[in-house]
């Protein structure tokens, strides 16, 4: 049976293709930085300067990166399901926006978002291009030094968990793509899945931690295996 409702969670090896460093590959980011230093809120409470140097180097290590086949397919899939009164949600852990100049839209970003700063006083969120620094102030509450990325660190809570898992119980089929398994919560809708007695997919370029939890798997390169898939969902249609 096809689908009505999908939903779609994605992580740093769907962009591994566009040039984005995965964490825990070979020569990912964890194997060169102690996520206990640039990704935690001890780590930048100890020493902002270091943590917005952290993520001014990922800034820029995304600025001309480029939607691959996998993120145009997907965008393809969500509209393909729209127009036929379907649902495709796109969740991803990532915080660059391939997904959108892929196509996709309405992304659910449950870690944050590279292009954005947060004020760490008084919460405002708001687009920023440039490198981010201690002089900075907040356009809301003016408070000089206290923007930080809109990034989740270790320790924090994920952000639109209500409606992500609304969404996940609401959905006929659950796919993960390109993700390790290793970081809660998201690592866990696969077994929310199951409970709700939905169908489970997963992509990947090798078995993930959670391999044995899904009904199905594709393994291989997201670039190759995610648009050959959405093909054939969309030829059932
Ligand atoms: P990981 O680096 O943990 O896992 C990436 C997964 O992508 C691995 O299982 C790879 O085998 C797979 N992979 C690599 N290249 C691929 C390709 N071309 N096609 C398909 N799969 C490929 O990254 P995530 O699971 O996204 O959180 O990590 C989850 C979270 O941990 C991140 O969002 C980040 C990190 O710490 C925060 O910073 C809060």
């Amino acid at each position: 049976m096809v689908p009505a409702k999908i939903f779609i969670l994605t992580g740093a090896g769907v962009s591994a293709e566009s040039g984005l460093s995965t964490f825990r590959d070979k020569g990912g980011l964890w194997a060169e930085y102690r996520v206990e230093d640039v990704a935690s809120l001890a780590g930048y409470e100890r020493d902002p300067a270091r943590v917005l140097e952290f993520y001014n180097l990922r800034r820029n290590s995304h600025r001309d990166v480029r939607p691959n086949p996998a993120h145009v397919a997907l965008g393809q899939l969500q509209r393909a399901w729209a127009g036929r009164g379907g649902e495709v949600t796109i969740c991803t852990q990532n915080i660059d926006h391939l997904h959108e100049a892929g196509g996709a839209e309405n992304v659910i970003h449950m870690h944050g978002e590279i292009g954005k700063v947060r004020c760490h006083d008084c919460g405002d969120v708001t687009a920023a291009d440039g490198e981010l620094s201690l002089a900075l102030g907040c356009g809301a509450c003016g408070r000089i030094g206290g923007l930080r990325p809109h990034v989740v660190w270790f320790g924090e809570t994920p952000l639109e968990m209500d409606t992500i898992y609304e969404k996940l119980a609401a959905a006929d089929l659950f796919v993960s793509i390109g993700t390790s398994g290793a970081v809660y919560p998201a690592a866990g809708f696969v077994a929310a899945a199951r409970s709700g007695d939905i169908e489970t997919m997963e992509i990947n370029l090798e078995p993930s931690e959670n391999a044995f939890l899904f009904d199905a798997a594709r393994y291989g390169k997201a670039s190759e295996i995610v648009p050959a898939w959405a093909a054939e969902l969309i030829g059932q249609m």
